[in-house]
């Protein structure tokens, strides 16, 4: 019989492409969103349950319901410049929601956790980083990650909870076979906007600060194909069935990329020059974010097998013409 993952924010970007992996592994897959910023339609491999991780009533009836083997947890808020505007949603909605869902987990006795956890706990290193680099947040949004992960240490000691913490780096890509895709609104990632860039001729794809000590100037990010990411959260859940112990990975590629290397990269699959603009730096960005993979190669087997970046901005291109296409 097939296990059951319950996978909190499934209709949202990386939940959705998640959602698909698993499927695909044989998973059984339950979504519980609240669609705040998801879409009903991204829900594809299976039920969507609609409901608030802040609702402990609710999210417990469906823990008690589904029953699931493990839960990956995507919910939250992430973009860096809101949290700094409004830190107080971010501490309830991540801080506080993931908090109601391991007390709903112990209550239900649901044991694995697999946790999107992001880049943003480390802060500033000009080096690669690796697991055990020192995680000093520089915004709220990275603060309410790290917080999360030391409690969900803490009831790993107290509870017996096994987790996979996963760091993820730039997510980055959309489905090569368009079933699902990237969709913000306002949208802050800057591959969007670039592409935005070249299918508006009047819209400037504006980078922030180009006076970094970077080689180019502008910001060094390490770009991770989303469907790499899937493929990673599919063999932390099978990690975690084979009894492995709770550990904290990176996701990425080793390699990063400039913001003008990224722009033109996608002017040449777009085959137009994009207009840009420098603004001034922008806070809570550091000027370089760059994974050592090792330890998941060692630990899951994992390697990125999507996350060229050419591959990663066609994919991009092809979801945002279709998703053009669909809009009236
Ligand atoms: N996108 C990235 O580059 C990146 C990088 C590192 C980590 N992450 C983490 O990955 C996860 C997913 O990010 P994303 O880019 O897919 O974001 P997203 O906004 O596309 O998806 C988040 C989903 O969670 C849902 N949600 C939010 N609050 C909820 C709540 N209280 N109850 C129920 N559902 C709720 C939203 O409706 C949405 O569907 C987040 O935890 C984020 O911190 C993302």
């Amino acid at each position: 019989m097939s296990k059951t993952v319950f996978v909190t924010g499934g209709a949202g970007y990386v939940g959705s492409h998640c959602a698909k992996a698993f499927s695909q592994a044989g998973w059984h897959v339950v979504t519980y969103d609240n669609l705040s910023r998801g879409d009903r339609d991204l829900v594809k491999w299976g039920p969507l349950i609609e409901g608030d991780i802040l609702d402990s009533l609710k999210l417990t009836a469906a823990l008690n319901d589904i029953r699931p083997d493990a839960v990956a947890h995507f919910a939250a808020f992430a973009y860096v410049a809101e949290s700094f505007r409004e830190p107080e949603r971010y501490y309830q909605n991540n801080v506080v929601g993931t908090m109601r869902l391991l007390d709903a987990m112990r209550e239900t006795r649901v044991p694995q956790l697999v946790f999107s956890s992001s880049c943003a706990t480390y802060g500033v290193n000009a080096e690669l980083i690796t697991e055990d680099t020192p995680q000093l947040p520089i915004n709220p949004y990275g603060e309410t990650k790290l917080a999360c992960e030391k409690m969900i240490q803490a009831y790993g000691r107290a509870h017996g909870l096994r987790s996979v913490i996963l760091r993820y780096f730039n997510a980055a890509g959309c489905d090569p076979q368009g079933e699902t895709g990237e969709r913000h609104d306002p949208e802050p990632h800057v591959i969007p906007l670039a592409i935005r860039g070249a299918m508006d001729g009047d819209f400037e794809f504006n980078i922030f600060g180009n006076d970094y000590e970077t080689p180019d100037g502008t910001c060094v990010r390490d770009y991770i194909h989303v469907s790499d990411l899937g493929h990673a959260h599919e063999k932390a859940l099978n990690y975690l069935q084979q009894g492995g112990e709770s550990v904290e990975l990176n996701l990425g590629t080793g390699h990063g990329h400039s913001v003008l290397e990224l722009a033109d990269a996608v002017s040449k699959i777009a085959g137009r020059e994009i207009p840009k603009t420098f603004g001034p730096r922008r806070d809570g960005d550091p000027p370089q974010l760059v994974a050592s993979v090792e330890k998941a190669h060692q630990v899951l087997g994992w390697q990125p097998r999507y996350s060229d970046l050419d591959h990663i901005i066609s994919t991009a291109w092809a979801w945002f013409q279709a998703e053009r296409n669909r809009s009236p």
